[in-house]
C-alpha cells in the first residue's frame, strides 16, 4: 500500500490525541522491551523511548515511505521494516503497542492471540483501532465503489468490517489475560479547509482505491465521492466540518 507520510500527518493533533489516550490508559510498568506495531513514522516509538530510557525500543512498520519519513528524526529507537501478518518478535516482551495499524490485518482473532503469546510474563498488549466503518465516510465510499466501472476492480480490495466489536474481543482474550479493559471513545473531529473529510480518507481508507485507479477514472471516483461527502458532512456557519470518528481501545496484561 503505497503510504504518504505527508497526508497522513495533515490532521496530525486528531490522529495523535487517541495514542495519548492509549498510554494514559497503560497500567504502571517499566518496560525493558517495547514493540511498536505498525509504527508509522515513528512519533508514537520515540514519545515510548523518551518515557524509558532504559527500555529497548522497536518499531515495525512494512512500509518503507513511513519508516524513511521516521528515520530522519534522530532517535534511539530501532527501525524494522516487516509485515506484521507474519512477523513476531523472537523474545517475549514487555510492551506491545499499535496505534491505528492492526486494522490492516485480518485474522484478528488469531492475531491478537499470538500477539499475547510474545509478551513475557506480567507483559501488556494496548492496542487502538479505528471502528467507524459503519460511518457515512466508509459507507460512501463503498457505496461510490459499487457505483461506477470501477466495481469489479474495488471490490476485492475494500475491507468493509476489519474490526469487531468489542464484545467479540473479550470472548477471545478474556481467557488469556489477567485484565482486560476494552472501551470505545468517539471523537467529535472539528476539521479546517476544503473537502476536509475527503482529504481525511486519502491519508488513509481511499489508500486501496488511490493504489487500484488512476488519471480519469480515479477523478470521476473522487468527484462521485466528494459529492456524496459534501452532503453527508456539510459545513457548519463556522465553516468548520464536523466529523466524528469512533475508535475502539483495548489494553490486555498477561
Ligand atoms: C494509520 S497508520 C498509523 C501509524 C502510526 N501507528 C501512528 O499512530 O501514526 C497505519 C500504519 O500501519 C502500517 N501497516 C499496515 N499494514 C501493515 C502490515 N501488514 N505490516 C506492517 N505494518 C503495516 C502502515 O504502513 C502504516 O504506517
Amino acid at each position: 500500500m503505497p503510504w504518504d507520510p505527508e497526508q497522513y500527518a495533515r490532521f496530525e493533533s486528531w490522529r495523535r490525541r487517541p495514542a495519548h489516550d492509549l498510554v494514559a490508559a497503560l497500567p504502571s510498568l517499566t518496560p525493558r522491551t517495547v514493540v511498536d506495531l505498525g509504527c508509522g513514522a515513528g512519533q508514537l516509538a520515540r514519545r515510548l523511548a523518551e518515557r524509558w530510557p532504559e527500555a529497548e525500543v522497536l518499531g515495525v512498520d512494512n512500509s518503507p515511505a513511513m519508516l524513511e519519513r521516521a528515520r530522519t528524526t534522530p532517535s534511539r529507537v530501532r527501525w524494522l521494516q516487516a509485515d506484521l501478518g507474519v512477523w513476531r518478535p523472537d523474545r517475549p516482551v514487555d510492551l506491545l503497542i499499535s496505534n491505528a495499524a492492526l486494522q490492516w490485518l485480518d485474522g484478528h482473532e488469531r492475531l491478537l492471540p499470538e500477539l499475547l503469546r510474545a509478551l513475557a510474563p506480567g507483559g501488556v498488549l494496548a492496542v487502538q483501532m479505528p471502528r467507524n466503518f459503519d460511518a457515512p465516510s466508509h459507507r460512501l465510499l463503498y457505496e461510490t465503489a459499487a457505483d461506477g466501472p470501477w466495481a469489479e476492480r474495488l471490490a476485492p480490495v475494500l475491507r468493509t468490517a476489519p474490526v469487531h466489536a468489542p464484545d467479540v474481543y473479550y470472548d477471545w482474550l478474556a481467557p488469556l489475560t489477567r485484565r482486560l479493559d476494552l472501551w470505545e471513545t468517539e471523537y467529535l473531529q472539528v476539521l479546517e479547509g476544503d473537502d476536509p473529510v475527503l482529504e481525511w480518507t486519502r491519508g488513509t481508507t481511499l489508500l486501496p482505491v488511490l493504489d487500484t485507479l488512476a488519471g480519469a477514472e480515479l477523478d470521476a471516483f473522487l468527484a462521485a465521492y466528494r459529492a456524496r461527502l459534501n452532503a453527508a458532512y456539510p459545513r457548519r456557519p463556522d465553516g468548520r466540518t464536523l466529523f466524528p470518528f469512533k475508535r475502539l481501545f483495548l489494553v490486555a496484561r498477561v
